[in-house]
């Protein structure tokens, strides 16, 4: 062939390569205050957000004020090719990565290949986890989300194009010591596996309103009925309902709290797959039973995985509605078909819920590969096994809600998968794994990915390291004692058993700073638990010196640019620093501004690296200047709905402040038609040196839970 006849089919050809390929031209359109969305080549009509029934709260978001889009627009690219969407986000030196998900051992994302999959979590930050959320936030105050129920493969700053504006030095390994395997990368970028998809970026200016804008956009955090936030303990699979009874009784009588009492398997006449119906040998009369708990103070909580015996009294009717492969031979119902919803839940409700039951443990929904549904599977709705997979965790949070809420009574359960669309929705993540520092990781890392997370309690090898795992669930999104097989009890452990009850008793009796905080994450977006990273002022650099930095010499500086896994953010005020088995003592990272002791209230430090002594019975807590911490007195179940109780109002440190209490009946939806309010706590130092709290007074007609107040002045 002669030359020019080459050249003219080599253009044809590239012509012909890219023709299938086009540059997305992106308008990205402000949808709501600081959240701007594009659609990009043909979006699937199933995603995260609509497998949740997602309803942003626009009116919160407008009240955040408006910010300009966070990033250059030119430099974000979306092309699709093969039936699959590419997209590029810009990442600038210096920028940290938060989020993608429930991830265990890392809080810095940046340099991470992932693949978002459902699944149990392996032990390896890799994507596959409980809760695969497609959203990621930067230090540099902005978010991105991707709203697609597909396994997405994300390169977080890891790979370098050709014809990158910003390429990494070339060097020579042989003779250069800066050389590295990893070579600087200026981009985000991700792999959808299918033919378009919405993204969404969210504005700041700080991460923490990217993080706030986010929760908002999915229709803000959940808020717990208040006895969610009590004690609650699991017991033996084959407990009958004699053998729970005695259980509660025991928590009563030897003065530990306890709100609500989880039935695993056995409470079921058959489970693995399920029938959702009470075993009669065990559970002979349920109502009776579910009603005398609720007269003892005691709610019941019922675990069950979403499969379908075939001897359940629902399969004949659920059979037409149901996937085509079995999980342990249950059938997997279809819950994206309103029948199958309908078949489904109306079971839950007719056996359950009518009677009292308030809430459930939902298991098995997130993997594992050798026991789940496989992605050749296919369901009657026509979505594939991948998304059904990707989003089953928030259908069945979905709807078990929507059925508490028909009962105008809030729940708040256990589940083993979630995913964006799920912030509002009232459970809490758990696994089977065990370790106590993973487990403290999680908890950092859900505040990043609108979820929340138990570093549950369920055996230990030893008091003090019951004591210690105790210690962090008290300062957790739900205290919860998972010893259904080991049978621990809190008492358990003598040598510790005071020091339990009294952790015990201060989780209850800052009751009112949880309610409040939560409420914060319904109202405001901000996450009840959090980390230290979120916090004004505290600007994570990726600067390769600090890293390398020596500790000693600038231990603040290089402290903040380090990972810190191991301490987080609980409420507004307060900084919890877990002490794990074997530790006498631990190094803490205070952000900017004065900190002071919980317990004592003195001065511990500002903007430093401080090493802490705590001692077996304390978990080391700090409290922010001008903290403001409300507490109630001890109670052993949380107050019924609209109880009056009486507030201890603590203050620290220096500062005059505010904080705004919140109220409502503390257990029906009533607050969502505005049945809540708000009550200004202030505490200020008068002219003669001396501190005054006040209260304002209760609005009209709105819910009023307030007795006596008495203020404490912790810092003298
Ligand atoms: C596991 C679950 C455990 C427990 C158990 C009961 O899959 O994670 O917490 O509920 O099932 O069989």
């Amino acid at each position: 062939m002669k030359k020019s006849n080459c050249t003219i089919m080599l253009m044809l050809g590239l012509l012909l390569a890219n023709f299938g390929t086009f540059a997305q031209l992106m308008q990205w359109k402000e949808i709501a205050s600081g959240v701007w969305k594009v659609s990009v080549g043909k979006p699937e009509a199933y995603n995260l957000l609509t497998a949740a029934g997602v309803q942003p709260n626009t009116n919160a978001l407008k009240n955040m004020g408006t910010t300009r889009f966070p990033l250059d627009q030119n430099e974000i690219s979306v092309q699709i090719r093969d039936g699959k969407t590419y997209l590029r986000f810009p990442l600038e030196r210096g920028e940290q990565l938060f989020g993608f998900g429930l991830n265990f051992q890392t809080v810095h994302q940046r340099g991470k290949i992932l693949q978002l999959h459902m699944d149990h979590y392996g032990n390896k930050d890799n994507g596959r986890t409980h809760a695969p959320v497609p959203f990621y936030v930067s230090s540099k105050g902005y978010g991105v989300f991707v709203n697609s129920a597909r396994y997405i493969n994300v390169y977080a700053g890891t790979a370098v194009r050709t014809n990158s504006k910003n390429p990494p030095l070339l060097l020579d390994r042989n003779t250069d010591k800066n050389w590295q395997a990893q070579p600087y990368s200026d981009a985000v970028e991700i792999l959808v596996p299918a033919g378009g998809v919405e993204l969404y970026v969210f504005g700041g200016p700080s991460t923490m309103e990217a993080v706030r804008r986010f929760n908002l956009f999915n229709g803000g955090g959940c808020l717990p009925p208040r006895w969610g936030l009590g004690f609650t303990q699991r017991v033996n699979r084959l407990y009958s309902d004699k053998d729970v009874q005695k259980e509660a009784a025991e928590f009563e009588e030897k003065g530990y709290p306890l709100d609500f009492i989880g039935l695993e398997p056995g409470w079921q006449s058959k489970s693995y797959p399920c029938t959702f119906e009470w075993d009669k040998t065990r559970f002979p009369q349920p109502a009776a039973f579910v009603k005398d708990m609720l007269n003892k103070g005691v709610r019941i909580n019922l675990w069950t995985n979403p499969y379908v015996s075939p001897e359940a009294s629902i399969y004949p009717k659920i059979a037409p509605f149901t996937g085509s492969h079995s999980v342990w031979v249950g059938a997997v119902p279809d819950l994206t078909i309103p029948k199958a919803q309908a078949i489904y839940w109306g079971q839950f409700d007719k056996d359950h819920v009518s009677i009292g039951v308030s809430g459930y443990k939902i298991d098995e929904v997130d993997g594992f590969d050798s026991w789940l549904w496989p992605d050749v599977a296919t369901f009657p709705s026509g979505v594939s096994a991948e998304q059904m997979r990707q989003t089953y965790g928030v259908l069945v949070m979905k709807q078990s809600t929507d059925m508490f809420r028909k009962h105008n009574r809030r729940t708040y359960g256990l589940v083993r998968a979630s995913n964006a669309g799920g912030v509002s929705l009232p459970y809490v993540i758990y696994n089977d794994n065990y370790s106590h520092e993973d487990f403290i990781t999680g908890l950092i890392n859900s505040g990043f990915s609108g979820t929340l997370w138990t570093p549950e309690v369920r055996a230990s090898k030893t008091g003090e390291e019951w004591l210690r795992r105790f210690q962090s669930v008290c300062f957790s999104p739900m205290a919860m004692i998972n010893a259904w097989a080991s049978s621990t009890k809190p008492w358990t452990f003598p040598e510790v058993a005071a020091q339990i009850k009294e952790i015990s008793q201060l989780r209850m009796r800052m009751m009112p700073y949880w309610y409040t905080e939560f409420a914060k994450y319904h109202f405001e977006g901000t996450p009840p638990f959090r980390a230290v990273n979120l916090e004004p002022d505290f600007k994570t650099e990726l600067k390769k010196e600090l890293l390398n930095a020596n500790l000693e010499e600038n231990p603040y500086a290089v402290a903040v640019n380090k990972e810190i896994k191991d301490q987080y953010m609980a409420g507004e005020y307060l900084l919890v620093a877990p002490m794990f088995t074997g530790q006498t003592s631990r190094k803490v990272v205070l952000p900017k501004g004065k900190w002071y002791d919980f317990y004592t209230g003195q001065l511990v430090g500002e903007g430093e690296v401080i090493t802490v002594t705590p001692g077996l019975d304390k978990i080391p807590v700090f409290v922010k200047d001008g903290g403001i911490i409300p507490m109630m007195p001890v109670m052993l179940h949380a107050p019924q709905p609209n109880q009056k109780v009486d507030l201890e109002i603590r203050h620290y440190g220096q500062k005059n402040a505010q904080y705004k209490l919140y109220d409502d009946d503390g257990e029906t939806f009533d607050y969502e038609k505005g049945q809540f309010s708000w009550r200004t706590l202030t505490a200020e130092r008068q002219t003669n040196g001396e501190w005054k709290g006040t209260i304002s007074n209760p609005e009209n007609g709105k819910p009023n839970t307030v007795g006596n107040v008495t203020w404490k002045f912790m810092t003298p």
